[in-house]
């Protein structure tokens, strides 16, 4: 049972009789300017931008509001229980911090600050192919409880896909996340406008310099040739031939449970469960990859709809507070990833922030929760839904 809601209140309204307000904003746009201002003008563009107008990316949010919550009154919601499982993992709660790459450049304790905010408030983590830091300090920085995964780019090289998800067993990650919305990197004006790729400036590749494959591929190990690494890391990094065979292929490679990211479209989601994998995420990547696509959670019923009952169904795109992680759970979702207001809790002010940032968002689901009806997870179902009249 779980008291994320009120004591988090409680919380914050004493200090606040002691005079004290939050120190980082738990308005999520107040957020994200506070967290520009500690950010370079080029990490920010990096983070907040999305693909070509950034239609997609403002579209995630409109998909939210055609939904409406209609609370159900009157029920015992005293104790609630934001518990459940997802892949065989055991949750405290129907969230996971999203796969986001290159975090150095936000703040420079990076994915470690990142890993030990999400473990001290036991949510699990999962941890980009493209991390500043390796997977395996990141799972040191972890311990042994809090669920870590694995997010995988397909490389081109199908001996490093095998490599990295040998590393990811042996080191204590508990599922894959494939992501096969990248065969090529969306056109993101902002970062062309700032003429800017983080990895050329070698941020963001610790999993492949820490790599025995790819570090074979050199001539010269990467702290002596970093030009020659960084070559060799654009040359590998995505593979545009990416099928549902490149998929199924993934799936043998490894024992872990898989699921595939960044599917929007119903018989994508059909295929990759064919190819072997265990279910998706539907997401758009935030926007960042096909400008114009459409809202991420408009895809998540027809998904729903069109897997079998047992695949696991996770969501991300445009989830900012806890209304919107139960919209999705609403609509089919087993659980929600939050992505870029835990990248600004870090760039404000590292570990504290993303911990701040996790603790809010999760007594403001938990609050929604409970006033909506529901004193479980498995309680909720699509009746707590009802599409908006103006948008109709
Ligand atoms: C991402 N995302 C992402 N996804 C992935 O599978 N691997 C990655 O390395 C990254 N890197 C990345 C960097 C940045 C700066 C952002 C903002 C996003 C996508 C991420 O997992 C998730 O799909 C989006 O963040 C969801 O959109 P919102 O909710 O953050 O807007």
């Amino acid at each position: 049972m779980s008291d994320y809601g009120t004591d988090r209140q409680r919380d914050v309204y004493l200090a606040g009789a002691a005079g004290e307000t939050p120190e980082v904003p738990p308005v999520y746009e107040k957020l994200r300017d506070a967290a520009r201002e500690e950010m370079s003008q080029k990490a920010y563009g990096y983070v907040e931008g999305g693909a070509g107008s950034e239609d997609t990316t403002r579209e995630n949010r409109e998909a939210f509001r055609r939904w409406r919550l209609v609370p159900d009154l009157m029920n015992d919601v005293s104790e609630r229980d934001l518990s459940t499982t997802v892949l065989g993992d055991e949750l405290d709660v129907p969230f996971l911090l999203a796969p986001v790459g290159v975090l150095s450049i936000v703040h420079d304790g990076a994915e470690s600050a990142v890993a030990r905010a999400a473990s001290s408030v036991n949510v699990p983590f999962v941890l980009s192919t493209v991390s500043s830091d390796s997977m395996e300090e990141v799972a040191e920085e972890m311990g042994e409880y809090t669920p870590r995964w694995f997010q995988l780019y397909p490389s081109s090289d199908p001996e490093l896909n095998r490599s990295l998800l040998r590393r990811a067993e042996e080191s204590g990650y508990s599922a894959v996340v494939v992501t096969v919305d990248t065969p090529l990197l969306g056109w993101r004006e902002r970062d062309i406008e700032n003429a800017y790729l983080p990895f050329l400036d070698a941020e963001g590749l610790a999993n492949y310099f820490a790599d025995p494959v790819f570090r074979g591929s050199l001539d010269d190990p990467p702290g002596e040739n970093e030009f020659a690494a960084v070559r060799r890391f654009i040359d590998v990094f995505s593979d545009a031939t990416l099928t549902p065979e490149t998929v199924s292929e993934i799936v043998d490679m490894t024992d872990l449970p898989v699921v595939v990211k960044g599917v929007l479209k119903p018989e994508n989601a059909r295929s990759a469960v064919e190819a072997g994998a265990d279910g998706v995420v539907v997401s758009n990547h935030g926007g960042r990859q096909v400008d114009g696509a459409v809202g991420a959670l408009d895809s998540l019923p027809r998904v729903t709809e069109e897997l079998p009952e047992d695949a696991t169904v996770l969501f991300d795109s445009g989830v900012r507070r806890g209304a919107d992680a139960l919209k999705a759970l609403a609509l089919g979702a087993d659980a929600v990833m939050l992505g870029r207001p835990y990248v600004y809790g870090l760039g404000l002010n590292g570990e504290d922030g993303v911990r701040e940032v996790v603790k809010n968002f999760r007594a403001d689901l938990d609050l929604t929760l409970g006033l909506t009806g529901c004193a479980s997870v498995d309680g909720i179902d699509d009746a707590l839904l009802r599409e908006s009249p103006r948008y109709r």
